[in-house]
């Protein structure tokens, strides 16, 4: 991980001796400890990464966990694991510093219990914010980040393309979420990159509904939004379907949400400003019967997070990179009648993009 761990060091705006990064419990694990330190396997609560200048690694673990950080070590020269207790974690994050004076901490997630742990242990230290540097190291992926997101991607196609053989009248959004997860796990995945969103006919209209007890009923449209995590790293993927007759108003919204969409991937590619990506899309949906009814930004990157740290929104005024990952999903959103979102992953490369999802994403009637 050395390449990871220059690569951070590289974009700090000031010096820093040493970096550490500090796991909490789940759901505050800070998955910047997984770009660092690159383990298959485990949790590692309340495990740390201390990261030097010149690319060495030292993690300190519980024996819980030892197994996977060993292993995973073999791989690496740079990686060092050291097996502490608890209550011996300070200790050893003591001994990694050695005479640090300056610390980098990602104080985006770090938790205030590990922070005044931190400064109690260690009074002498000065601590900096290096989260700006950790999100833009993030931001750009290398080449195995990118293999496994691109199988993330796959898996997350070939579920969207059982989705329509899933359709029955009667089912409910959380049987359907359910299928939709187990099928992705059936596909190779390890788990799912958020809770999977499945919103039949008006609960549609809402981006990040949670699924319930409705059932599926002729007429209802459809959307499913759900995504893989392959290795650590994560897909995340939207198909809109119509179950039932045939309905001229959500047929022209899907078209709509297709045209936007094609805008936005006109403008991928590297040193375009990521806000012209999102107000690509937002001009053909501003310009249809549906203005003003996208309500977000047409896409965020992900990497080992499915909000792994900035997105494209009006205001976003950084450039794309060769390497950047991101969703662009348009959707537009009708109150009491439902939703089309349309959500795909791609890679920045040197000239345009890639796709990573593959599944179909036309207008796609069901018969009911
Ligand atoms: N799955 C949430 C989103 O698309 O951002
Ligand atoms: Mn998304
Ligand atoms: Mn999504």
């Amino acid at each position: 991980m050395k390449d990871r761990v220059r690569k951070v060091f590289e974009r700090l705006d000031a010096p820093v001796d040493a970096l550490l990064v500090a796991n909490s419990v789940e759901p505050h694990l800070d998955l910047s400890f997984f770009y660092l330190f690159d383990v298959p396997s485990g949790l590692f609560e309340g495990s740390v990464a201390v990261a030097h200048a010149d690319g060495e690694l030292d993690v300190i673990t519980s024996p819980l966990e030892a197994q996977s950080a060993e292993e995973a070590a073999k791989h690496d020269p740079h990686v060092h694991v050291h097996t502490a207790e608890r209550d011996a974690t300070e200790a050893a994050i003591a001994q990694r510093l050695d005479g640090a004076g300056t610390i980098g901490l990602n104080f985006a997630e770090l938790t205030h219990a590990w922070a005044t742990r931190l400064a109690s242990a260690r009074p002498q230290s000065r601590w900096v914010d290096v989260s700006a540097a950790l999100r833009k190291a993030r931001s750009t992926k290398d080449a195995a980040e990118i293999e496994r997101l691109r199988r993330a991607a796959e898996i997350g196609s070939n579920v969207g393309r059982e989705i329509p053989s899933l359709l029955r009248p009667g089912i409910t959004e959380l049987e359907l979420a359910a299928e939709i997860e187990y099928r992705m796990n059936r596909h190779g995945a390890n788990g799912r990159s958020f809770s999977t969103i499945v919103a039949f006919g008006p609960h549609g209209a809402e981006p990040h509904f949670q699924p319930g007890d409705a059932r599926l009923a002729p007429g209802a449209s459809i959307v499913c939004d759900y995504g893989a995590i392959h290795r650590r790293y994560v897909s995340d993927i939207t198909r809109s379907f119509r179950f039932g007759p045939r309905d001229d108003e959500m047929r022209a919204v899907h078209e709509t949400v297709e045209r936007a969409q094609q805008a936005a991937f006109a403008k991928i590619r590297p040193g375009t400003p990521a806000r012209e990506v999102h107000l690509a899309a937002a001009a053909v949906i501003d310009a249809s019967p549906y203005k003003g009814r996208l309500i977000h930004g047409v896409g965020h990157s992900i990497g080992l997070a499915v909000h792994d740290g900035w997105g494209y929104g009006p205001k976003a005024d950084d450039a794309l990179e060769e390497g950047m990952v991101f969703t662009v999903e348009p959707g537009i959103y009708l109150p009491g009648k439902g939703g089309v979102r349309i959500e795909d992953d791609i890679v920045v490369t040197h000239d345009g993009y890639e796709l990573l999802t593959t599944a179909p994403r036309g207008y796609l009637e069901v018969a009911a």
